[in-house]
């Protein structure tokens, strides 16, 4: 792994989310997941995305709202606070500083070529420079802490590869200051597919969220979209929604087992349906409890954010007096 210029002693993972609606499976898998694991092995920096969210969420409630409840989803899934560095973006506004002096070595052409702002825009959302700037706010989230690895799915590699393209950019012109970041995008989990077999994402409303009731689970689920082969014929597991959502919560026999009932034939999607039911119920029930009990503890969750921001912000103003004084900003004699 390229690191510059001194490395840091210990492993750095980093990433965010955006509070912007219920978390679904393909932020679990892709990113959250990832993220809880990596508290037992690095120093883990995980935070809320609040300031790029505010890219499209327009409602002050909406926003302060999905911010504590994103806070609460991750401490329930079982982010701990006392193994990493957990807070709200907005609570560390260097950040939005560091933004600015990146946009400065920023090529247009570069956040031009990002396909997710081009997505976006072509969805129908009005773009304002806030969306067009999102790649070099979220360069600043990973470069400021100088991480060196970004859990994220596939959709986001291309946003670590703007981050080291800036990073370089910078070095180059003001002398080894950043460390490249790396995406860890785990192949099995890099594209979870939705109700539609499309991309499972909030913006196509083909969801399954982590902490909905059991029976809106079931409904949702009895919605996921297959082919129309009559039950006696035989299916294919490999291009099938359920058989894909089953296998991520499965055994590897289990996952064996059922392909060959796929491929034989007498097998009902709506027994699928039942099975990956079961599947997904059984393994965020106890999370969705803890989740309960977390509504009723808004301040400790505060106090969580605010120690966490505390933490992140001394890491931040390191490296920030560091760029201040490479780019001339700092004008005093120090
Ligand atoms: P959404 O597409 O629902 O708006 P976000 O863009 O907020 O989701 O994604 C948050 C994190 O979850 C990112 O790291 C992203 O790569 C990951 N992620 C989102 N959807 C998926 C998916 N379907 N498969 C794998 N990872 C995903
Ligand atoms: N862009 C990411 C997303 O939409 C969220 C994000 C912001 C992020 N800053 C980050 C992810 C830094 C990883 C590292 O999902």
């Amino acid at each position: 792994m390229t690191t510059t210029p001194q490395e840091p002693e210990t492993l750095r993972v980093l990433s965010g989310i955006q509070p912007s609606g219920g978390l679904h499976l393909g932020n679990y898998f892709g990113m959250m997941k990832p993220m809880i694991k990596a508290q037992e092995e690095s120093l883990l920096f995980c935070f809320i995305v609040n300031y790029h969210a505010l890219t499209t969420v327009r409602s002050g409630k909406d926003l302060r709202q999905g911010t504590l409840e994103v806070a609460m989803d991750f401490l329930a899934l079982g982010l701990d606070p006392e193994k990493s560095i957990f807070w709200v973006q907005s609570d560390v506004p260097e950040v939005v500083e560091l933004s600015w002096i990146l946009s400065c070595v920023t090529s247009m052409g570069l956040l031009e070529r990002c396909t997710s702002y081009k997505d976006k825009v072509a969805r129908g959302i009005v773009p304002n420079h806030g969306l067009f700037a999102y790649p070099v706010l979220m360069a600043a989230d990973i470069l400021l802490y100088q991480a060196h690895v970004i859990p994220v799915g596939k959709d986001q590699k291309q946003h670590v590869e703007v981050t080291r393209d800036i990073a370089e950019r910078f070095n180059s012109q003001y002398g080894d200051t950043f460390v490249l970041p790396e995406p860890r995008i785990d192949p099995d989990v890099a594209l979870i597919p939705g109700l539609d077999g499309q991309k499972m994402s909030k913006s196509y409303d083909n969801t399954l969220e982590i902490f909905s009731e059991e029976n809106v689970l079931r409904k949702k689920i009895m919605r996921v979209v297959t082919d129309s082969k009559a039950v006696e014929e035989p299916k294919d597991p490999e291009n099938d929604t359920l058989f894909k959502l089953y296998s991520l919560f499965a055994s590897s026999e289990e996952i064996r087992d059922l392909g060959k009932r796929y491929r034989a034939g007498g097998l009902a999607y709506a027994t699928v349906k039942d099975m990956v039911f079961e599947k997904i119920n059984h393994h965020f029930k106890p999370y969705r409890e803890k989740r309960h009990a977390l509504n009723g503890e808004r301040a400790k969750v505060e106090r969580i954010l605010a120690d966490g921001a505390e933490k992140a912000r001394y890491i931040a103003n390191k490296t920030l007096r560091k760029v201040r004084r490479k780019t001339g900003l700092q004008y005093q004699k120090a």
